[in-house]
C-alpha cells in the first residue's frame, strides 16, 4: 500500500521537481534509483505536518526490564502519533517487530523506526575492548570484528550502531581511552575505515550491515585533566592536525551519521556550534548523513551556559546543524513554537527531516520495515562457532607482552601445578568491559577457566582471590600464599574491574586500585615464577608492578572469550605481537605523555642527565613506562640496513629484520618520519606506516615502505596542509622509543 502510494506521487512530480541527493553509505546507486528515491522523499516531505517532522528529528530510548529491553505506553503512543521517529537500546527480533508494527500499522505516515543501540565492541558476541583490539594493528581484523558485530546486532532487529568511537585521548585518566584507538591520528584514521567498513559493509540495504555512527564530533577525548565531559580547550592547529582527522576518515570511508560530543571547543558546545556542524562538516567535508547529539546534550546547553531555556537551546542546536535531539524532547517541545516566532525556518526542519529519511531509506527499511526481524537469521547467526573462534583469536592478538623478565613465559611444559590468585582471575562480569551492549556476561570464559580447559588434567589448577580490585580487604593474603606454596607457577590476574574504565570513569590515580600491589609483593617474595596478566580500559602507571621480577601481559578487557585467548597467549600457542597504542605513564604527574610531542627549545638529553635548565622534571624520567607502539614477542627481532630512496614523489624507505629469537613470531614493523627543519614545529617522530609480518625464527625480511610526498603534508597557521622541502629522518623500529634511522632530503 505505502510502496504504491509513494510511487503515484513520484509519478506526478516526475520531472517537476528539482532533484537534490544525499548518499548514505559507500556505494553510489544508479541516478534512476537515486532521483526515485529523492522523489519518494520529497513526496513525503510534504505530506507531513510539523509534528510528524519533529518526530523524524526526535530519538528515544527504551526502557530495561529484569527480562530485557521495554518501552514505555508513552513512547508507544507517541510512536502511534509519529513523534518518535527512532528509537535506541531496543533489541531482539520480537520486541523490535512490535516497535517497528506500531510504527507502520498504527502512525498515519506508516515511516519506519531507526533502532540505534551501542554496539562498541561486538553485539552478542564481545570481543575485546576497542583499545585491546586497536593493540593488534590487524585492520582486516578490526574490520570484521564490526562485521560479524552487525551481522549479529541487525539479526536482533537494529540496524544503527553508535559507533565507531574514534577520539583521539592522549590522557589515560579519561576513562573513555577503552572505547578508541588510542593516542595517534594516523593508525586512529586507519583504524575508523576499517570500523566503518565492518559495520556498513560494501551495500547499507543489506540486510546484515547497519548505519555507522562517528562520535563524538569533536575533540571529546581531549577534556581538561582526563575528567569526562570536561571543558576541552585546544589550538585550531592541534584541532586540525591531531583530533579531526578520524572522524573525517570515517566520512570518507562513507559513514551515514555522526554524533555531537558533550565538550565545548574554544567556548562553543559542539551540539550548538555552527562552525563544527555546518561550516566545516557539512560545507568544507561534505557530509550528507545525518547528525545526532549524544544523550540530552542539547538540554546540557543550560549547563554549559550558552541558553538560557531548553527553548533556546533548540534553537541554537537546528540552527548549528543538529538534524536529531537524542533523548531530550527539546526539538519535540520547542520546535513548533521556534518556528512560529521566525527563529527557525521549514527550510532547515526539511534538510533535517530528509537527511534522515534519506538514511532510513539506503537501509531498506521503506522496501521492507522488518527486514531486520528475522527470528531464523536471530537464531542461526548469533554466537556462532567461527564467531567465537574469531573472538579467541582477536583477544590473543589485542594481548601486549609488557615485560618478561628470564623468560617466564611461556609457561614451561614441565609446570605441573599453578595458582591463580587475583581478583579478575574467575570473575565473568568484569570480561566483558564496559559497553558490552547485549554481551551476557555468563557467557564469559574467565582465565580460570581458560587455563583449566587448556591444560585439561595434565596441570592441577589452584585458584584464590587473594583481594578484592578495589578495597583494603588483606583477609585474603593467606589463602592466596598457601595455594602459591603448593604449585611450580603463579599467574596473578590483576587490574580494574569492567566497570572503572567508560563513560563517567576518569580516575585520578591510574594506578592498581586497592591492595593488589601489595599482593603481588607479598606473593613474589615466595619466589615462585610469577606471570601477571593485567585486565584494564587505559593504560596504567604500573611503575610498582614493574619494579618487580614478573613477566607482565596486558590483557586489556578480552570480551566473551577472554579466559581462552588470554590462556592462548600464556602458553606459547600464540607468539604475541600486540603493541601499544597509547603510551603508559610512570605516573599521574607525566599526563599528558605521548610519543609524537614536540622537542621544545630546551629538550632533555640522555648524554647529560643531569642538566638543569632542560624540559624535564626533577623526580621523573621523561621517558614513558612504556612508550607508543611497545610490545614484545617470545622471540626477538633485529632492524638493520635502514635505506630511504626520494625519486619525484615518491619516497622508499626499505628496512631488514631479523628473527633473532628461537621461535617463530609476528612483528609489528613501525615507521615514523620527523621533520628536522619546519616552517612550525614539528613532532619528534610521527606514524606514517606498518607492516604486521610473520618472520620464520632464524629468518630475514625485507621490507619496503612506500610514501608519497602528501603523506608529509600538515597542517600551517592558515589551516592548510602541505608538505614543506627540506631534511627529514625516517626512523623503523619494533616501537616509537627503539628504532633506527636514515635521512632524506625533499627539493
Ligand atoms: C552517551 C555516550 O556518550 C554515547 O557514546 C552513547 O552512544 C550514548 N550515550 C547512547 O547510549
Amino acid at each position: 500500500m505505502l510502496k504504491t502510494s509513494y510511487l503515484k506521487i513520484a509519478g506526478t512530480l516526475l520531472g517537476l521537481l528539482i532533484v537534490t541527493f544525499s548518499a548514505v553509505g559507500q556505494i553510489t546507486p544508479p541516478q534512476s534509483k537515486v532521483s526515485q528515491e529523492n522523489i519518494k522523499i520529497d513526496a513525503l516531505i510534504k505530506q507531513m505536518t510539523l509534528n510528524e517532522k519533529i518526530g523524524q528529528l526526535s530519538l528515544f530510548t527504551s526502557d530495561w526490564d529484569v527480562t530485557g529491553p521495554s518501552l514505555n505506553d508513552n513512547y508507544k503512543k507517541m510512536i502511534k502519533e509519529g513523534k518518535a521517529g527512532s528509537i535506541f537500546n531496543a533489541y531482539t527480533v520480537d520486541y523490535v517487530r512490535e516497535l517497528q508494527r506500531i510504527a507502520m500499522e498504527q502512525s498515519r505516515l506508516k515511516i519506519p523506526l531507526l533502532f540505534g543501540y551501542d554496539v562498541i565492541h561486538g553485539h552478542r558476541t564481545i570481543f575485546p575492548i576497542p583499545l585491546g583490539q586497536a593493540c593488534s594493528w590487524d585492520m582486516a581484523a578490526i574490520e570484521q570484528v564490526e562485521r560479524i558485530a552487525a551481522v549479529e546486532a541487525t539479526a536482533e532487529g537494529i540496524n544503527w550502531t553508535f559507533a565507531p568511537m574514534v577520539d583521539i585521548a592522549r590522557d589515560p585518566r579519561w576513562g573513555r581511552v577503552a572505547e578508541g584507538a588510542g593516542e595517534d591520528t594516523w593508525l586512529g584514521c586507519k583504524i575508523a575505515a576499517a570500523r566503518v567498513k565492518g559495520f556498513q559493509g560494501k551495500d547499507l540495504a543489506a540486510n546484515n550491515t547497519m548505519l555507522a555512527c562517528a562520535k563524538h564530533f569533536a575533540a571529546y577525548g581531549a577534556p581538561q585533566a582526563g575528567r569526562d565531559y570536561n571543558t576541552v580547550d585546544i589550538s585550531q592547529l592541534s584541532l586540525y592536525e591531531w583530533y579531526l582527522p578520524p572522524y573525517k576518515a570515517c566520512l570518507d570511508a562513507g559513514i551515514g551519521s555522526v554524533m555531537t560530543s558533550f565538550n565545548e571547543i574554544a567556548g562553543v558546545p559542539s551540539t550548538s556550534n555552527k562552525w563544527l556542524l555546518t561550516d566545516l562538516l557539512r560545507k568544507d567535508w561534505h557530509f550528507k548523513g545525518f547528525v545526532v547529539t549524544d544523550y540530552g546534550s542539547i538540554n546540557e546547553l543550560l549547563a554549559h551556559g550558552v541558553a538560557g531555556s531548553i527553548k533556546d537551546a533548540a534553537q541554537l542546536s537546528l540552527n548549528a546543524g543538529v538534524d536529531m535531539d537524542m533523548q531530550g524532547s527539546a526539538y519535540l517541545n520547542s520546535l513548533d513554537s521556534l518556528l512560529k516566532e521566525k527563529k527557525i525556518t521549514m527550510i532547515r526542519i526539511d534538510e533535517a527531516v530528509r537527511v534522515v529519511l534519506e538514511a532510513k531509506m539506503k537501509l531498506g527499511l521503506f522496501d521492507d520495515p522488518y527486514r531486520y526481524c528475522n527470528k531464523a537469521r536471530q537464531e542461526k547467526e548469533i554466537m556462532t562457532p567461527e564467531a567465537i573462534a574469531f573472538a579467541r583469536k582477536m583477544v590473543s592478538e589485542s594481548c601486549v607482552l609488557l615485560k618478561n623478565p628470564n623468560h617466564i613465559l611461556p609457561v614451561p611444559a614441565t609446570v605441573r601445578s599453578i595458582a591463580i590468585i587475583g581478583p579478575l582471575g574467575d570473575s565473568k562480569k568484569d570480561m566483558l568491559g564496559n559497553w558490552s551492549a547485549a554481551g551476557n556476561w555468563e557467557k564469559c570464559v574467565t582465565l580460570v577457566e581458560g587455563i583449566r580447559s587448556k591444560v585439561k588434567d595434565n596441570v592441577v589448577i589452584y585458584y584464590e582471590k587473594g583481594c578484592n580490585t578495589n578495597d583494603e580487604d588483606r583477609s585474603g593474603f593467606d589463602a592466596a600464599l598457601k595455594i602459591v606454596a603448593k604449585a611450580d607457577f603463579v599467574i596473578l590476574a590483576l587490574g580494574e574491574n569492567g566497570w572503572m574504565s567508560g563513560e563517567a570513569s576518569s580516575r585520578s590515580h591510574i594506578d592498581l586500585p586497592g591492595v593488589q600491589n601489595e599482593l603481588a609483593e607479598a606473593i613474589v617474595k615466595t619466589g615462585k615464577p610469577v606471570a601477571v596478566a593485567l585486565f584494564n580500559g587505559r593504560p596504567l602507571a604500573i611503575t610498582k608492578l614493574n619494579s618487580l621480577p614478573v613477566a607482565i601481559l596486558e590483557t586489556w578487557f578480552g570480551g566473551t572469550q577472554a579466559g581462552t585467548g588470554i590462556a592462548d597467549v600464556l602458553f606459547g600457542d600464540v607468539n604475541p605481537s600486540g603493541k601499544l597504542t597509547m603510551t603508559f605513564p610512570r605516573n599521574e604527574g607525566q599526563v599528558p605523555v605521548f610519543y609524537n610531542a614536540k622537542n621544545t627549545g630546551r629538550p632533555y638529553r640522555a648524554s647529560e642527565p643531569d642538566a638543569k635548565y632542560v624540559s624535564r622534571y626533577l623526580d621523573c624520567s621523561n621517558d614513558p613506562l612504556f612508550p607508543f607502539g611497545y610490545g614484545l614477542s617470545y622471540t626477538t627481532f633485529s632492524y638493520f640496513n635502514l635505506t630511504t630512496a626520494v625519486a619525484g614523489n615518491k619516497i622508499t624507505v626499505t628496512v631488514q629484520i631479523g628473527n633473532t629469537g628461537s621461535r617463530d613470531g609476528e612483528e609489528v614493523v613501525q615507521l615514523y618520519v620527523q621533520d628536522n627543519v619546519g616552517s612550525i614545529t614539528r613532532p619528534v617522530k610521527e606514524l606514517k606506516g606498518f607492516q604486521k609480518v610473520m618472520i620464520k625464527k632464524g629468518e630475514t625480511k625485507t621490507l619496503t615502505f612506500n610514501l608519497t610526498l602528501d603523506d608529509l603534508a600538515f597542517y600551517h597557521p592558515d589551516l592548510k596542509k602541505f608538505w614543506e622541502p627540506g631534511e627529514f629522518t625516517a626512523f623503523v623500529g619494533t616501537n616509537s622509543a627503539e628504532t633506527i634511522s636514515n635521512s632524506f632530503r625533499i627539493r
